[in-house]
């Protein structure tokens, strides 16, 4: 089925970004050729300098809220996937005004262009990256897709990036019931690899290149929060077979891995791994953030709605990840 990509001409907005970069690699594997443009806001050049000479690749710098470059792209393309957004909790907890303007215009633009298309008789599926994080703090122990969506007050701008991207969801459910736009949702959670960067506060990254380093690593809060993170390959090939699947067109599925973890856990296993003896600190959300700061306690994905249209079988366990993080951070001695 994923030899479908063959020939396919593939729009991958955020293309230098972490994710973004893995996906341009599976593509062009398949066969595909990929138009990535990126404005490199928390992307980087390093992600794909050794892509650029590949053949099928093509570079657009560029952002995706100039609305003449995004009709020109999307008219040369046959499949969009759109993960360029303002990401990263301790870059969004600063500037909720830029989170909400890359993350809702761009994309109803973008859908809107795809919409104009697909009522000439020309479709272009679309695959919108969305997240966890529109779940907001939802108690419940595992979420599904059809879950309340439970956010905090707006004078905590962390909500900014959910609620933004819970638009971008309504937006792209909407032009599937108005027209039947075939765009399916991918709400990620905790998807890390090689190339993510820490600077966002990214907290896999943070935590493996302060114990390559020998520093401490610094823990927020008391370290009880759950997570599950899944490897960014197995969330490529995820969303890769949701776009070739008919059925998952017009709707929202939780993507990312299920074996919850909790961040002290992460921590000492990051340095078990890498043998090295780093300290664990515990530091509190105002040192890290700011007094305004509210975090999610327990963040578990049901994946049966995922299971049910895909053969989704991870082939990354915790473990795994982290000593592949750690080899990208020591490429030669690890
Ligand atoms: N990594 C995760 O755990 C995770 C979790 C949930 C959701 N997501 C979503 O996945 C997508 C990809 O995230 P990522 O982890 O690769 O982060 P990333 O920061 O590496 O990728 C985002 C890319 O988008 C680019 N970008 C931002 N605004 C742009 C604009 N206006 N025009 C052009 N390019 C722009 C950035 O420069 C960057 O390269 C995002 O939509 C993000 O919200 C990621």
């Amino acid at each position: 089925m994923l030899n479908s990509f063959l020939g396919k001409r593939v729009l991958i907005t955020g293309g230098a970004g972490f994710i973004g970069s893995h996906l341009a690699e599976y593509l062009l594997q398949r066969g595909a050729q990929v138009t990535l443009v990126d404005d490199l806001s928390t992307g980087s050049m390093d992600n794909i300098t050794h892509l650029l000479s590949r053949q099928g690749v093509r570079w657009v710098p560029g952002s995706v809220s100039d609305r003449r470059l995004v009709a020109e792209l999307v008219s040369q393309t046959d499949l969009v996937f759109h993960l360029a957004a303002a990401v990263g909790v301790a870059l969004i907890a600063k500037q909720p005004i830029q989170t909400i303007e890359r993350n809702v215009e761009p994309t109803q633009f973008l859908l809107a262009e795809l919409a104009r298309h697909h009522q000439l008789g020309r479709t272009i599926p679309v695959f919108i990256a969305s997240t966890s994080e529109v779940y907001g703090k939802n108690p419940k122990p595992f979420w599904c897709e059809e879950d309340d969506l439970v956010y905090g007050s707006t004078s905590k701008a962390r909500w900014s990036y959910g609620v933004s991207k819970a638009i971008d969801e309504f937006l792209a459910l909407g032009h599937f019931r108005a027209s039947r736009l075939p765009a399916v949702v991918g709400r990620f959670f905790n998807v890390v690899g090689p190339r993510q960067t820490g600077a966002y506060g990214m907290v896999l990254p943070r935590f493996v290149q302060a114990a390559v380093r020998g520093e401490p690593l610094l823990v927020h809060d008391d370290g009880q929060q759950i997570r599950c993170f899944s490897h960014v390959a197995d969330v490529i090939d995820a969303i890769c077979q949701l776009m070739l699947t008919e059925s998952a067109a017009g709707r929202v599925f939780n993507v990312g891995a299920d074996r919850p973890v909790s961040i002290l856990e992460l921590a000492q296993m990051v340095v078990s791994r890498t043998g090295n003896k780093s300290a664990i600190q515990f530091q509190t959300y105002q040192a890290a953030y700011d007094d305004d700061f509210e975090d999610i306690r327990r963040r578990v994905p049901d994946l049966s709605r995922l299971k049910s249209v895909i053969r989704y079988t991870p082939k990354f366990d915790l473990e795994d990840i982290i000593d592949d993080v750690v080899r990208w951070s020591l490429p030669v001695s690890f």
